[in-house]
């Protein structure tokens, strides 16, 4: 058994984006690259956690000591997430994808002769990190949730928190000249319920492992 501040503590992690099905070959995704994501599971494991990482597609290496559950879609990220329960700790760093296709065709989709173009239709994805903060037997005794955003960051992440039910949110600057999407670097603020924390520009790795230790800290040893 793994030694560590986290040892005997069983922790979720999302990451990635989602892909979601147009027909069998098309997808709608997003730019997110997992790197944050990856990192905070390596290093919530590095801590003696027991950490399932469930991930959308990504060109990120497996963190070691992890167990890593690929997915596609959010909705196959929801039923990985609740197939991984109970946990102490959630912390969902995915970028799901807002939409899917309400209904995506079973055969490829083909060019009509007429020229007329196909429509889609979209329909709202469930909310991961909603879904799992909601009161329940099996919520996580600690739920961290992402709020990237381009301006009013602290404002938008103090709504999130309260509408999403998580009790922490890692508040990030996304906007082009943070340069944080596919970056290596990251500035946070760490909103809780008891204050907000700006952090220096750290490596997404930094993050990680400050968030880690954060996390170890306020769990305490595990009974
Ligand atoms: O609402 P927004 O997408 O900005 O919220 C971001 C946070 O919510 C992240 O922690 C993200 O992982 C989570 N989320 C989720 N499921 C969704 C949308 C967002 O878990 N469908």
């Amino acid at each position: 058994t793994a030694d560590g501040p986290l040892a005997g503590r069983r922790v979720l992690v999302t990451s990635g984006p989602t892909h979601e099905p147009i027909d069998p070959v098309r997808y709608i995704a997003n730019r997110s690259s997992g790197k944050q994501g990856h990192a905070i599971a390596a290093a919530l494991a590095a801590l003696g956690a027991e950490v399932t990482l469930v991930t959308g597609p990504v060109t990120q290496p497996d963190p070691a000591g992890v167990r890593v559950v690929p997915v596609e879609s959010a909705r196959d990220m929801l039923d990985a997430c609740r197939a991984a329960l109970p946990v102490d700790v959630a912390v969902c760093a995915a970028a799901v994808a807002d939409w899917r296709v309400a209904s995506s065709a079973a055969q490829k989709l083909k060019k009509a002769p007429d020229g007329d173009s196909p429509t889609l239709t979209l329909a709202e994805n469930p909310d991961i990190l909603a879904t799992l903060s909601a009161p329940g037997p099996d919520r996580p005794a600690l739920m961290v949730g992402f709020a990237a955003e381009t301006e009013h960051v602290i404002a938008h992440a103090r709504d999130k928190r309260a509408r999403k039910g998580c009790d922490w949110i890692v508040a990030n600057d996304v906007g082009a000249a943070a340069g944080t999407f596919g970056g290596d670097a990251n500035t946070v603020t760490l909103l809780t319920g008891d204050g907000e924390e700006g952090w220096p520009p750290l490596d997404k790795t930094e993050v990680a492992e400050r968030l880690a230790r954060r996390i170890a800290e306020t769990l305490g040893p595990a009974p």
